[in-house]
């Protein structure tokens, strides 16, 4: 064997950026060289304690696949703990040859020898150099050793580079995994609305074409019944997700405040105007505005707020040169703005304007189905807040909670969830952990069902309840219907803790 030329040979292969390639070329010369008839590049996986065969050659690619071996196991793992080669001249004399790979036949180990020899860098061991070769003389045996040993040595840098690859490699996964999850939980409203009624799922879809759109949207619906949620995951659904979110309460700033707050103003505007001020629309330029309450802006600014959405400009207060604006308008009120606009509160041309793109949220009396899935969340949510691990709910507080008609509808809820998580010391939320306005004299569970004035009291309820049912809340209809007067009616609708309006 020309041993000069075949190292050559092997260090041109080294230079090839493909490391695997590479290493699996590396075999394939000590093939045509030295004659082997397998050979075996075999890594150590620190993370699991496991030596695997990366590179192979001579074998198929499944005996490739077959070839792991715990650190100290068989004759590689014992080269790999010990840092030292092994030569088995004849394969098949050796007790401790695990044949893994399942690739020689009974014929073959009679005469055939096996060199294992550690791949280092400096006193690290990072993997086996192996191979197969068809015994001649004893006394080769030792030559091949060290020829093969230096081929090891040659071979150690584009072992351990491939190790550093295929390391920052998967960390570089795993971040991107991690980062990829992140970014979808936190701006996936899919996950962050909850809710599986038809009403909630039409609002999802809404919300989800919303988002796709740059429409003025307006969000409709009783207060807590998550038209802020709604908003924020429309903005960050949207294009304009990573330019700002900017969030009015137009009921909350007084009247003589928002119109600077809303415009900005220029210095002198008004007693107290010492610099000029850029207003929230010029700081949203680019994003979102979410005017939150916007039943509550008076005439003066509803015409202001009329030539935003048609002209995309305005003054500050004080100012006179109109200032250019990009922002995306999101609105919503819990007031009835076509009758605010019957009583000319409200100008009908703005309401037209912001109704482009209407969503309305139900309230959760209306969707009872979505109230276990909500408190399941909220329970979840705050076991994690207060460190609590409560598991269940039971069955009569589940049934106060789908009974209750729920006039604050979810923030109500949510309230009524963390309160129950704090004041609860078991595993369990009783109906005793609920509080005092969920605890109708029906479910106030603590005497059993034996009593006559329990059963009469609830069958009472229940014909109530049905004759609301049928006079869609009407409570004279429905005081008639039981024969009885709309006194006594209102007296027990009041005792069961029912709502007419539940049955409009
Ligand atoms: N579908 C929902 N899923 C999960 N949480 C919700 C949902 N709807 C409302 N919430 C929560 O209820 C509370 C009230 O919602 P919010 O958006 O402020 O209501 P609104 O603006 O209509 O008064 C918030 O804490 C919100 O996160
Ligand atoms: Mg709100």
């Amino acid at each position: 064997m020309d041993q000069i030329a075949c190292l050559y040979e092997i260090s041109q292969a080294l230079s090839n950026t493909n490391l695997k390639g590479s290493l699996k070329q590396v075999l394939s010369i000590l093939h045509d060289y030295m004659g082997i008839e397998r050979g075996y590049i075999s890594i150590l996986d620190y993370h699991q304690a496991e030596i695997h065969i990366e590179v192979a050659y001579g074998i198929s690619e499944e005996a490739r696949r077959r070839g792991r071996y715990r650190l100290g196991e068989g004759i590689t793992g014992e080269v790999v703990a010990t840092g030292r080669p092994i030569v088995v001249p004849i394969i098949g004399n050796e007790p401790r040859f695990l044949n893994r790979t399942r690739t020689r036949t009974e014929h073959e180990k009679k005469s055939t020898s096996f060199f294992c020899i550690p791949i280092k860098v400096g006193n690290q061991v990072l993997g086996t150099l192996s191979v197969d070769k068809r015994l001649e003389q004893e006394e080769r045996l030792q030559i091949d050793l060290r020829f093969l040993s230096v081929v090891a040595a040659l071979i150690a840098q584009t072992v351990y580079n491939l190790l550093v690859f295929e390391a920052e490699k998967r960390q570089l996964e795993e971040e991107n995994i991690k980062l990829k999850e992140k970014l979808i939980e936190k701006y996936d409203f899919k996950h962050s609305i909850v809710g599986r009624s038809k009403a909630m799922k039409e609002v999802l879809s809404l919300t989800a074409r919303a988002a796709q759109s740059d429409a003025t949207v307006l969000i409709r619906g009783e207060s807590g019944t998550g038209k802020e949620l709604v908003a924020n995951a429309i903005h960050y659904n949207s294009p304009r997700a990573k330019r700002p979110f900017v969030k009015i309460n137009c009921a909350a700033l007084p009247e003589t405040l928002i119109e600077s707050e809303l415009f900005g103003h220029e210095k002198g505007a008004f007693s107290g105007a010492h610099v000029s001020k850029k207003g929230q629309f010029e700081l949203a330029n680019g994003g979102t505005i979410f005017l939150d309450e916007i039943s509550e802006i008076n005439h003066h600014l509803q015409a202001k707020l009329l030539r935003v959405l048609q002209e995309k400009e305005f003054y500050r207060v004080g100012g006179t040169k109109p200032i250019k604006v990009n922002v995306r308008v999101i609105a919503a009120t819990n007031q009835n703005l076509e009758e605010a606009i019957k009583t000319g509160k409200f100008r009908e041309d703005l309401y037209y304007r912001l109704n482009v793109f209407p969503i309305y949220i139900p309230p959760l009396r209306e969707r009872r189905t979505d109230i276990l899935l909500l408190t399941e969340h909220f329970l979840e949510e705050f076991n994690k807040k207060y460190g609590k691990s409560i598991t269940r709910i039971s069955t009569p507080a589940i049934d106060l909670l789908m009974k209750y008609h729920w006039p604050g509808n979810i923030r109500e809820l949510k309230n009524c969830i963390e309160r129950a998580v704090i004041v609860c010391d078991e595993n369990v939320i009783r109906s005793y952990h609920l509080p005092p306005s969920l605890q109708t004299a029906e479910s106030t569970q603590t005497q059993k069902g034996s009593s006559l004035k329990l059963a009469v009291e609830s069958l009472e309820r229940e014909m109530i309840t049905e004759a609301l049912k049928a006079t869609k809340g009407n409570c004279s209809q429905a005081a008639r219907r039981l024969d009885t007067t709309l006194r006594i009616l209102s007296y027990k609708i009041k005792k069961y803790g029912l709502d007419p309006n539940m049955f409009k």
